[in-house]
């Protein structure tokens, strides 16, 4: 086999799965869940799904990878278990589907930053002008892909791991920036104390479901992500670590992007949290008037400042997504990077196609399904949503299957084994147990459950939670 690169260090590692980690999941995604999923409890809970489940997922996902040195697919292959392959090829399609939609909204969040670098703080109220406005909007997501593919072909350590180390310590000065300011803004208090006081009438099946959804959705567990970046890690690194280091940073920027998008709402609604515009237009609608109230200049600076950081975070996370096809490409065929990252980069823009066509400009789209699909109350939706709420789900999916792979068929001690290279001390310690249960018990049983509420309640519009309590 080829060299395929590496980190070049641990460091690098953790910047470049914290990038993939911390994008518009954190950022758009992260506050309107905590809005509509009851403010702090939403929080409390996400904060325990990441620390008690996914946190042994990831180390898992890493350990596969590094042991294997392949990509998902090959990955399983290598551990001698083919049949078992299938994880790897649902986790590529799910690669796949999250970067067709994905990179739409990065191009919308690209567009509105030059959009606000000429001032147009219309732009909000013309949000459904904007999205289905072709020819900007496709000029936009292609340019936002070829950078993606650009840094791709670069290879490990010379194109992720070296966009990472610059985007990362970039975003975190700028959003630091931002809350610092918005902190600054009257009735910043009321829209800190509805993102951190709990309201616990809000929890239900919806909600619980929620958490669980952001949380893997967030640290890009479940699609193989992280066995792909995990190949490329050396046999020296602690990958608990890393992995606790990566969950702190994904989980340390969504809170703190709540923390600088609430007061900016609160000063726009004058301190009213009651009718807020929940969903993907909290950002997009409702944040370019709140930069337009900021003032002229000022307003022009912090709002381009914002839209900027939403696309630097974004672009970590568009790599790995393309990251995965393609190394699979070049381990299982043999292809040279380049080839495989234009080939797999333009397949996946003409899949995205219908979500970009579907905001406004294609009607078919706009509406195309109408889901729950049994329900007594259906409501029609976009391509998109109805893609990202599928892609989610079937990273739930993706989940279980890892577990229950690494925990009864490749078996603990081989885990155990290959967590202790980097952890001399792994075999007597808290994590262990943790990592251990998460696989055997607490991750199969979760997940399954978890995955079979989303999809009676997202597909089906059965809510069991509430059902049952
Ligand atoms: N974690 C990214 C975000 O929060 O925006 C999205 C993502 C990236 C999901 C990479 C899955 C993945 F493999």
């Amino acid at each position: 086999m080829a060299n395929r690169g590496g980190f070049t260090n641990k460091l690098g590692f953790i910047l470049a799965a914290a990038g993939s980690a911390v994008g518009l999941g954190n950022i758009w995604k992260f506050p309107f869940e905590v809005g509509d999923g009851g403010g702090a409890a939403f929080v409390v809970m996400y904060l325990a799904f990441c620390f008690l489940l996914c946190l042994p997922v990831m180390v898992t996902e890493i350990a596969i990878g590094r042991k294997t040195q392949r990509n998902p697919v090959g990955a399983f292959k290598a551990l001698g278990y083919k049949n078992w392959a299938f994880i790897g090829f649902l986790g590529i399609l799910c690669g796949v589907l999250i970067l067709s939609f994905y990179n739409v909204i990065a191009g919308w969040a690209f567009g509105y930053f030059i959009e606000l670098l000429m001032g147009n703080f219309e732009i909000g109220n013309n949000f459904s002008e904007f999205t289905s406005n072709i020819l900007k909007i496709g000029l936009y997501s292609i340019l936002f892909m070829g950078a993606t593919a650009f840094i791709v072909s670069k290879g490990i350590s010379g194109g992720i791991e070296r966009a990472a180390k610059m985007l990362m310590p970039a975003l975190i000065i700028m959003i630091s920036c931002l809350v610092i300011y918005s902190f600054t803004l009257p009735h910043a208090i009321e829209g800190l104390k509805f993102y951190l006081i709990p309201d616990l009438s809000k929890i239900d099946g919806n909600a619980v479901s929620g958490a669980l959804r952001q949380a893997f959705f967030s640290l890009s567990l479940g699609m193989g992500a992280l066995i792909t970046y995990g190949s490329y890690v050396g046999k020296n690194d602690n990958i608990v670590s890393s992995a606790v280091y990566i969950t702190l940073t994904d989980v340390g920027i969504a809170f703190i992007a709540g923390l600088m998008m609430f007061p900016l709402v609160a000063f726009n609604n004058m301190g009213d949290m009651t009718n807020l515009q929940s969903g993907p237009g909290l950002i997009f609608v409702t944040l370019p008037s709140v930069f337009g109230n900021i003032g002229p200049v000022l307003g022009v600076i912090i709002g381009a400042f914002f839209f900027l950081l939403l696309s630097f975070a974004a672009l970590t996370s568009t790599v790995s997504l393309l990251e995965v096809p393609v190394a699979y490409i070049v381990d299982e065929f043999n292809v040279r990077r380049a080839r495989a990252v234009i080939l797999v980069a333009t397949i996946i823009f003409i899949i995205g196609l219908p979500s970009l066509l579907g905001n406004g400009y294609s009607d078919f789209f706009s509406n195309a399904f109408t889901i729950p699909f049994f329900s007594d109350q259906p409501s029609s939706s976009d391509f998109l949503s109805f893609m990202a709420g599928t892609a989610d789900t079937l990273l739930l999916f993706g989940g279980f299957f890892i577990v229950l792979f690494a925990g009864y068929i490749w078996k603990k001690h081989n885990l155990d084994e290959e967590i202790s290279f980097g952890y001399a001390n792994y075999k007597n310690s808290f994590a262990r147990i943790l990592i251990n249960l998460g696989v055997t018990v607490v991750g199969p049983i979760l997940l399954f459950l978890l995955f079979i509420v989303v999809v009676l309640n997202n597909f089906f519009g059965i809510d069991l939670i509430q059902k049952i309590f």
